[in-house]
């Protein structure tokens, strides 16, 4: 299905590109996609608008068959601690499972899920079920109880998914850990959330090599006092050690479990949730989701932004579980709808470059939601690959994470849409639990690189970083401007961050984003990327105070600064400046040795992708480093301005090392 690449082919291309470069280009819902959309009619948006509260408490009770109905929407009495549903009953394991096994779908595939190896596994909704009332009842006779909280630290197996529900099923609070995090950041979640229960496993594959995480963990999680048990899931058969007393394997304790847990309606605002995130400073934010309002974000944008059937659809989040786009939109959201998903195991190139398509046309996905920065790295390994591939079941794809390049849209539209499938592009954090803001594809015409309007009931605004009121062009700070049903409550155990974080710039019902964003003459958003002082490698939140303290743990490292570099592949890449303690001499190992440390400290994925050693930092005459400067400097921009600098000598001999490093990488 490849094009044929003839000059003129190339010119209209390139004259193709220009345009949506320009704004120019927009793209339309297809005719065909529109006239079969579950919404099709803007005026959804203005419906919405007129009374958001009771428009989502009326989509709550749409797409969720609550216990107890609420009877009322939003308390807003003490901001910005706002709850919603409050007087509602309602159990998220049971929305995910009961309800559809009830109504006799208990056949449905739940998930495609497909391993490394070869192997399949097809895991209906009865069986789901069957696992998680188990685990359900194991979680309870090991001790857990309503409100404690259980540390999830998996690969991508369906157990993962038994492993959230059956916490859910009990009201216990899961706290997932990204398998890619090292077990030194695992024990740090774990002791701040002062978990009761982790959930690992043996032995976790990538790319045919094996992991041994439980010996890992064993290593790190010793003498963490509230931790009363382990429990092992068999995944690979890696010999493990386990602690008399607090190990346990999952097949064994669901064996001994009573097969039947009637799932507890919960209260609206029981927590369902912990992760953890990035934010400004070296310590990671806890986001608090609760069940009513969280299930009702999520599954009412999985829903309708992706227009889900699901007798025939077959969704596909090529995420991990372990970020809250798995927790949305590969568990929750999926799960509530009755949607039959794809779950892959494993990286985009193994066995081979193609096996993403190969699952495509083997499960016949008609959805696809990745990362701009898989999308780039498909790019590279050239279309012919996916052409090789019947991904014509295809018929909506989504990005996410960070600002997709147009050059990556057209291409996603093009080689994988094969320009017939709309793209949604959809901006949405950690924070606010679902996606804010994104194209409807039976209603909107996107612009490549533009997450387009809000979700109808969701309210954003770009604003002056001074004094909070609207931006009409140009850059500003994006606002969510009030309160929606799947937001964070809290930050875990530190409400006043939370405030601090989130709420105190321009008053308690205005939610700063923290990121820099603009509007067009459409009134479309442009999310330009953070404010603060995070870096998106990926698609993976990182903060630059937590790769630096993971440095400065390096016994040769002095000082070491952190920042973002836009990168072609990654969006963003971690760059560090570090000076090294008297006496050391910089060499090559003494680099490696500070990237493999962060790698171990935090995880793989974040690893210094350059590591530049200089005498001296930039500093200011009271000793602060300025990461403005440094930002200038790898970026190749001309120098702001220097004057405040204590030794403004410093700057030459950056850009000469700099020069030296860029060469080496050529
Ligand atoms: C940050 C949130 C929410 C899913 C994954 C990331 C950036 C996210 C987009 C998008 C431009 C985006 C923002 C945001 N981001 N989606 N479509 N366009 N930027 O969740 O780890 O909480 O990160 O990711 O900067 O603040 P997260």
């Amino acid at each position: 299905m490849a094009t044929e690449a003839t000059p003129d082919r190339l010119a209209s291309d390139l004259a193709r590109e220009l345009e949506v470069m320009l704004e120019i280009e927009k793209f339309p819902p297809p005719e065909g996609f529109r006239e079969s959309a579950l919404w099709s009619d803007p005026a959804i948006y203005e419906e919405a608008a007129a009374d958001p509260v009771a428009w989502w408490t009326a989509k709550s009770k749409e797409v969720l068959d609550w216990d107890v109905e609420p009877t009322e929407g939003l308390n807003d009495s003490n901001p910005p601690f706002y709850k919603w549903f409050e007087d509602g009953r309602i159990n998220a394991s049971a929305q995910c499972l009961d309800r559809h096994v009830a109504v006799g779908n208990g056949e449905r595939v739940a998930y495609h899920w497909r391993g490394e190896e070869g192997e399949r596994r097809d895991v209906t909704y009865a069986e789901l079920l069957d696992s998680t009332q188990r685990f359900a009842n194991a979680l309870k006779d090991l001790g857990v109880e309503k409100g404690d909280v259980v540390g999830i630290y998996l690969p991508m197996i369906p157990e993962v998914a038994v492993a959230m529900l059956a916490c859910a099923r009990i009201g216990a609070i899961h706290n997932v850990v990204f398998g890619g995090f090292s077990a030194e950041s695992v024990r740090e979640r774990m002791e701040f959330a002062e978990a009761k229960a982790l959930v690992t496993v043996d032995g976790a594959r990538r790319k045919g090599k094996t992991a041994p995480i439980k010996e890992q963990v064993d290593e790190e999680m010793g003498d963490l006092a509230s931790l009363k048990t382990i429990v092992v899931v068999r995944a690979t058969g890696t010999p493990c050690p386990m602690t008399e007393g607090r190990d346990v394997f999952y097949d064994e304790v669901c064996a001994a479990a009573d097969p039947e847990c009637p799932a507890e309606p919960m209260e609206a605002e029981h927590p369902l949730f912990i992760l953890y995130t990035s934010g400004s400073t070296a310590s990671p934010k806890g986001i608090l989701h609760t069940t009513g309002g969280y299930l009702t974000g999520a599954t009412t944008t999985h829903k309708y932004v992706f227009d889900l059937k699901p007798e025939s659809d077959v969704w596909w989040c090529a995420a991990d579980v372990g970020w809250i786009t798995g927790h949305s939109y590969i568990v929750y959201g999926p799960l509530a709808n009755g949607a039959t998903s794809v779950m892959w195991e494993g990286a985009p190139d193994y066995p081979h470059q193609g096996i993403w398509w190969e699952i495509a046309q083997e499960t016949k996905a008609t959805i696809l939601y990745a990362a701009p920065t898989a999308i780039r790295t498909f790019i590279k390994w050239g279309a012919d690959i996916p052409a090789r591939y019947d991904l014509s079941s295809l018929r909506l794809l989504g990005s996410v994470g960070e600002p997709i390049n147009p050059k990556a849209w057209l291409w996603y539209h093009k080689v994988i849409g094969g320009e017939r499938c709309p793209i949604v592009d959809t901006w949405w954090q950690t924070e606010t639990g679902s996606i804010m803001i994104t194209p409807l594809p039976g209603i909107t015409a996107t612009k490549p690189g533009s997450a387009t309007t809000p979700f109808p009931g969701v309210s954003a605004e770009v604003v002056d970083e001074k004094d909070g009121t609207p931006v009409a062009e140009g850059q500003g700070l994006l606002m969510l401007e009030r309160p929606w049903p799947s937001m964070l409550r809290t930050l875990y155990k530190e409400d006043e961050r939370f405030v601090e974080t989130y709420f105190s710039k321009f008053g308690k019902d205005r939610y700063l984003v923290g990121d820099a964003a603009r509007r067009d003459s459409d009134g479309y958003f442009w999310v330009i990327g953070r404010i603060d002082d995070v870096v998106n490698v990926s698609g993976h939140r990182l903060s630059t105070a937590e790769v630096e303290s993971a440095i400065v743990a390096h016994e040769k490292v002095a000082e070491a600064a952190v920042i973002g570099q836009s990168d072609p592949d990654t969006g963003q890449a971690i760059c560090a400046f570090v000076t090294l303690n008297g006496g050391v001499e910089p060499s090559e190992e003494v680099m490696a040795g500070i990237r493999d440390g962060v790698a171990a400290r935090i995880g793989k994925f974040a690893r210094p992708k350059r590591v530049i050693w200089a005498d001296d930092l930039p500093k200011t005459r009271s000793g602060k480093i300025m990461r403005r400067l440094l930002r200038d400097i790898a970026e190749g921009r001309a120098l702001g301005d220097v004057t405040t600098l204590r030794d403004p000598g410093v700057m030459a001999e950056l850009e000469k090392q700099v020069a030296a490093e860029r060469e080496n990488d050529d």
